[in-house]
């Protein structure tokens, strides 16, 4: 399918280049290119498209106030922003209104596969079988406004230790559920952690983001037990997959930011099959109960079921909440990476891998793609994380 994409920025020599540059790809895009927000909006009312890629820095109207525009009046359209040198706070505005970030200049090769991606996971959002899954009930599941208290003051620059401890001690169980995980061997606790400063202390303020999104997460969602599946159960085997997939990307060689975005990718991959028993528990069982009796996996009977599976209904949810997109794509694909077109290693990488290490622990199927690792050059390597698993991998110490 040809898509449709309008470029702009202010100046028409930027503009040029980027027309000749694109010239090899006019067989998969038509594109279209504008002089400035106003030109870009006027064109967005006659035509359809289908992503929009914008310079930030413009005068009259910035890059993030024309994608907010779009997002608004089009909400369909993928969202890119192209910066040069940008300061914090610009950065910060354009990462809310954008789905994808580019520095200028960008490689076309980059550009294109940035657009597969982010169109590929845009077209999971507008899925009106996804869509369904996650509304099913009444709203989208939102995260409870404590944690959002506490994510907003992690973001401030100087995020303040007693504060955060303050808020975290007013809901018990979170409490409890930080310090059950910050005692258990992931985190590497070598004392007793057992107040909420010395919990923020020993976990530095970037991992403790991370706990509180997957704990706020799995509290956004109240039953405990549905038949046969316990989300304590989940809980534990997120936990696992996020210990493993941080290894993996640390023995990969991967800066602390995509670790530490593994361990997050890994500790919610598995947040659709919570959507699924929160919205459509019945239906999700039966789906289970056949993916038992056929041998298929799991994810495949879910998709036959219910119209998709617990991956793709994750990745969504994350992706409306506005969580990083790296974090995103691990989720939605980690039982099918070779929908995701990036060369490299990413935090997909490291979640698919181990889930499926986790897999074959539990004696369940081979449910590698091995195509995928093929294409990265990384299946020699699946020994040795297999290796990395054992001495991974204990169950947790009580708190
Ligand atoms: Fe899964
Ligand atoms: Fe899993």
């Amino acid at each position: 399918m040809q898509r449709r994409v309008l470029f702009v920025d202010d100046e028409p020599n930027v503009l040029n280049g980027l027309r000749r540059m694109l010239r090899p790809m006019r067989d998969e895009w038509a594109t279209d290119f504008a002089e400035g927000g106003p030109q870009a909006l006027a064109k967005l009312e006659k035509e359809r498209f289908d992503i929009v890629v914008s310079d930030m820095r413009m005068p009259g109207m910035s890059g993030d106030q024309l994608l907010e525009e779009v997002r608004v009046r089009h909400p369909h359209m993928v969202r890119i922003v192209l910066t040069g040198q940008c300061d914090k706070e610009s950065g910060l505005r354009a990462f809310r209104v954008a789905h994808r970030m580019l520095n200028k200049p960008c490689d076309p090769e980059i550009l294109k596969r940035t657009i597969g991606n982010a169109c590929a996971l845009q077209a999971l959002v507008s899925d009106a079988a996804v869509r369904k899954l996650i509304t099913g009930k009444d709203s989208i599941p939102s995260l409870p406004s404590l944690f959002l208290e506490i994510l907003a003051e992690l973001d401030k620059d100087e995020a303040s230790v007693p504060k955060l401890a303050a808020m975290i001690s007013r809901d018990i169980t979170m409490l409890a559920k930080m310090l059950q995980v910050a005692n258990s061997s992931f985190y590497g606790a070598r004392t007793d952690v057992t107040s909420p400063a010395h919990l923020i202390t020993m976990l530095g303020l970037n991992s403790m983001r991370h706990l509180v999104l997957a704990v706020g997460i799995f509290s956004a969602f109240k039953m405990s037990q549905f038949g046969p599946v316990s989300i304590e159960a989940i809980w534990e085997h997120s936990q696992k997959a996020a210990a493993l997939a941080k290894t993996i990307a640390r023995a990969a060689g991967k800066e602390l930011a995509l670790v530490e975005n593994a361990g997050t990718a890994g500790m919610l991959h598995d947040v659709g099959k919570l959507v699924f028993l929160d919205s459509t528990p019945q239906a999700y069982l039966r789906a289970l109960q056949t993916a038992q009796a056929t041998g298929q996996p799991e994810w495949v009977a879910e998709r036959a079921a219910l119209g998709a599976n617990h991956a793709e209904v994750g990745g969504c949810l994350l992706q409306l909440w506005g969580l990083p997109t790296s974090i995103v794509e691990a989720v939605a694909w980690h039982h099918g990476p070779s929908k995701c077109a990036m060369p490299e290693f990413t935090p997909l990488t490291a979640v698919h891998v181990a889930d499926g290490l986790l897999a074959t622990r539990a004696g369940e199927a081979d449910r590698f793609d091995h195509a995928y690792l093929a294409r990265l050059g990384l299946e020699d390597r699946l020994p040795a994380w297999e290796a990395l698993m054992e001495t991974t991998i204990k169950e947790p110490q009580p708190c």
